[in-house]
């Protein structure tokens, strides 16, 4: 597991280091935790820094304040951007609290836009083949959106919570439109219980249904899977 973890932060350090005004897009959960703990290593061991660094993180739930310890903005900032040197103006998470969700929305596409085009994009998987939380649909949206969660998400993510109904219905996401348009696409998935939806997202037919499906279509996918993730691929 180090081993992956350690490949992927590779990748984003080389992105870093290869741009004057590298823009990353970041991804919380479980899976890139062992990514970000690598990458603060790799600062600390003066391999990088992130001074340059703009940050769009793919999503946030509705009605959690930064403060909240199961909000993505406190996840953010206690497992890696407090323990590097990014400047604060420069790190994006869309504000779930804000009163008009859909004013946030358009806020952050004007902040995407202005940033250019992100240069790599980390992202997990859900069960239900949902990156960011474009949840399957018979059509996804392009752009930043407020999104009703579904609920195996909400029955997955209730781990975190205390009980299932504290777990937001409601999240803003960044579209499968913006993700795409990432110069480079970091899929990371771990363990067994994603093996099947791995197999289907990457082999299968490309579907709104399995949003990461449109992955396939990217240039730049680069996929790090553990042993478990990868077992129903024939490798
Ligand atoms: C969450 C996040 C996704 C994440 C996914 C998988 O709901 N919105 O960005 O990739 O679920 O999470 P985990 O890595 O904990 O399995």
């Amino acid at each position: 597991m180090k081993q992956l973890d350690e490949k992927a932060a590779r990748y984003i350090v080389d992105v870093i280091s290869a741009n004057e005004r590298p823009v990353l897009g970041l991804a919380t959960g479980s899976t890139p935790l062992g990514v970000y703990s690598s990458l603060i290593t790799a600062y600390q061991q003066g391999q990088v820094s992130f001074k340059q660094t703009t940050t769009f993180n793919l999503d946030e739930y509705v009605g959690l304040p930064s403060s909240h310890e199961q909000s993505y903005a406190h996840y953010m900032q206690k497992h890696l951007f407090e323990h590097v040197d990014m400047e604060p103006n420069a790190i994006h998470i869309p504000n779930g609290m804000n009163a008009d969700p859909q004013q946030e929305c358009n806020l952050y596409d004007k902040q995407l836009e202005k940033a250019g085009r992100i240069d790599i994009q980390i992202l997990g998987l859900g069960h239900n083949g949902h990156i960011g939380f474009n949840e399957p649909d018979q059509a996804l949206i392009r752009n930043t959106h407020v999104v009703e969660l579904s609920e195996t998400t909400i029955a997955a993510n209730a781990r975190f919570f205390t009980s299932r109904d504290e777990v937001p219905k409601q999240a803003i996401t960044m579209g499968i439109g913006s993700i795409l348009h990432a110069k480079q696409i970091l899929l990371i998935v771990k363990g067994e219980d994603k093996a099947h939806i791995v197999h289907k997202s990457l082999c299968g037919p490309i579907t709104t249904q399995i949003p990461a499906s449109l992955l396939q279509t990217h240039p730049g996918l680069i996929v790090l899977l553990d042993r478990g993730a990868a077992k129903n691929l024939n490798l």
